[in-house]
């Protein structure tokens, strides 16, 4: 608790070593990338460790995904609490998004949505997928039509990973916040419960920000809250997990302090590290920047070209690594 009373619910705070990690920027100063053990201290998520693998194989029957087995996915909150549910044969549902910023994603976009499929598959339970339109319209040098018709875009990328159609529902904001008022009385109910004070630590918003920043993570928080989607929940509180990259965290660090205060449990999260920029580990791979980035619509002479150009950089990289591979 601060001095003036309100709950601190996440800082921005970091000294001139720490990696910056937050919705809009990953750097590290680092070559090596962004130090995720730092990260999962400075953030206070859990570590994926051996026990919760164990755990999960046991209470799936299945081995787990190579994404999880190989760390890419590497930081949790409240995992074990869904594994609890799953035991205790009650239900759950999965959230991720996607902030369509380009005409096609990329393979770094990739890695939560297939993570996403592979929960899916295995659990049987609904999806929802948040196509935020307005975030990028208030974020990057875009329209609003642009946005809408990038967030169609990228809703064929998401399709084709084969989710199942009976229990995943895309949305784009712009849409569904003129079809369905319970998405917005929600919006507005978490709107009621942050203070600017509180956005301004989490974030990092500064006085010169548009309002509509400011006003947005209320909107990336609200489809944690089951009752957001009438039409798939009824008004039944259904706990919710989200697979995503740690980037994303600073929002739902926002919505687990106000879920309960709003009569919902915690959404639970999995977080992946990044696929980095081609150039290399200090920034991650960035839709903002074609040539970090190989996206789904590159021709394969491009593929190649920015292969070549990811090896030349491995080589530098690694040396050592590479030495031996070749010996
Ligand atoms: P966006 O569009 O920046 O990213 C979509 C998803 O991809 C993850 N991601 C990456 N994962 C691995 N390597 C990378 N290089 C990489 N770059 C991005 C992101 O963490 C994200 O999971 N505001 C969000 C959209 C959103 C959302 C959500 C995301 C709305 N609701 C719920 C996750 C969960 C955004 O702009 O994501």
């Amino acid at each position: 608790m601060s001095s003036n009373g309100e709950i601190e619910i996440g800082d921005l705070k970091i000294d001139n070593e720490d990696d910056v990690v937050n919705p809009w920027s990953v750097t590290s100063a680092s070559q090596e990338g962004v130090d995720y053990d730092k990260l999962i201290k400075r953030f206070g998520s859990s570590k994926i460790d051996s026990e919760l693998i164990q755990r999960w194989e046991k209470v799936t029957g299945k081995p787990v995904h190579h994404l999880l087995r190989r760390g890419l996915f590497f930081s949790h909150r409240d995992v074990h609490t869904i594994l609890n549910l799953v035991e205790q044969g009650k239900s759950f549902y999965l959230y991720t998004g996607r902030g369509p910023s380009s005409g096609s994603m990329h393979i770094g976009h990739l890695i939560p949505f297939i993570f996403t499929k592979w929960i899916q598959d295995i659990f049987n339970v609904p999806l929802v997928i948040q196509m935020t339109d307005d975030e990028k319209f208030l974020w990057k040098d875009l329209t609003v039509e642009e946005t809408t018709r990038l967030a169609l875009e990228n809703a064929k990328d998401i399709i084709a990973l084969g989710f199942d159609v009976e229990k995943t529902f895309i949305f784009s904001d712009y849409t569904y916040m003129g079809q369905n008022s319970e998405f917005y009385r929600n919006i507005s109910r978490i709107q009621k419960c942050v203070t600017f004070n509180q956005v301004k630590g989490i974030f990092g918003f500064g006085d010169s920000d548009v309002i509509g920043k400011i006003a947005f993570p209320a909107i990336q928080a609200a489809p944690c809250l089951s009752t957001s989607f009438p039409d798939i929940f009824g008004t039944a509180k259904v706990p919710c997990l989200i697979p995503c990259a740690i980037d994303q965290d600073p929002y739902f660090r926002m919505t687990r302090d106000v879920a309960p205060r709003l009569g919902f449990s915690k959404p639970a999260l999995l977080h992946s590290t990044f696929i980095p920029a081609l150039q290399g580990a200090n920034t991650k791979m960035s839709a903002s920047d074609t040539h970090t980035a190989i996206f789904l619509t590159d021709t394969p002479k491009q593929i190649k070209n920015k292969v070549e150009c990811l090896d030349k950089n491995l080589q530098s990289f690694f040396p050592v690594r590479r030495l031996k591979q070749n010996a």
